[in-house]
């Protein structure tokens, strides 16, 4: 039997919109096995959890956009060459936490870093590897930054410079996500996270099921 191609999804959105729980549920549902991967940015590398504490700590340090910017790509080609790249290459589903979406999204809409630089350095640092489908999550900034800050006075591991920057910055980087799907470059899926949590988690779940059937039809 010919081995099945793989097939690579991103799950986006802002701080608080439920993605990781999502992501939780639908490996629950999928089941996690041979056929399935799922993986996260920043830090899902040994070398990345290095970047991934420097760029997510207040820690007195204040990189510039565009360093931040290098940071993020680096924890991606890492990611890409280690662990994505090699699941695909193998025939398997690749489902990731945040990925250039967010790129385009924080670094972009949020910090004011031109599209097309972005695009060009995504280009070098992973070959051009984009997402077979996005599936973003979307909340008002308003409340996903509530739950966000919610989780994260929670679970007490200090990593919140990004919700620290406020609902300016969220409301600009909730535009870049829908700017993303409207100018539809790559499929997106946008599903409305105010919605019940089981509803949420059944919509990713669907447009997911729908990409690997379509896959494998
Ligand atoms: P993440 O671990 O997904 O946090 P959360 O579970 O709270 O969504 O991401 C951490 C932060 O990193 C998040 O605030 C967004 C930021 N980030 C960027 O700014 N650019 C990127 O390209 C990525 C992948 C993440």
């Amino acid at each position: 039997m010919a081995r099945a191609r793989g097939l690579f999804i991103a799950l986006e959105g802002g701080d608080g919109t439920g993605k990781s729980g999502a992501l939780a549920h639908l490996v629950a549902s999928l089941g996690a096995g041979d056929a399935l991967l799922a993986t996260h940015e920043p830090g899902a590398t040994p070398e990345g959890r290095l970047l991934r504490e420097r760029l997510l700590r207040r820690d007195g340090l204040d990189w510039t956009p565009m360093a931040e910017l290098l940071l993020i790509a680096a924890d991606r080609a890492q990611h890409v060459a280690r662990v994505i790249r090699p699941a695909l290459d193998a025939g398997r589903v690749v489902i990731t936490d945040r990925y250039v979406g967010s790129t385009l999204a924080y670094q972009g809409a949020g910090r004011g870093i031109p599209e097309a630089d972005i695009r060009a350095l995504h280009a070098l640092s992973t070959g051009n590897l984009w997402p077979d489908l996005t599936v973003v999550l979307d909340a008002p900034p308003e409340l996903a930054l509530r739950r966000g800050l919610a989780r994260l006075a929670a679970e007490a591991s200090g990593e919140d410079r990004f919700e620290a920057l406020g609902l300016d910055f969220a409301s600009r980087v909730r535009d870049g996500f829908r700017a993303q799907a409207a100018a539809a470059l790559t499929r997106h899926v946008v599903i409305d996270a105010t919605a019940p949590l089981a509803e949420v988690q059944a919509a990713v779940a669907r447009a997911v099921r729908t990409a690997i059937a379509e896959r494998d039809g």
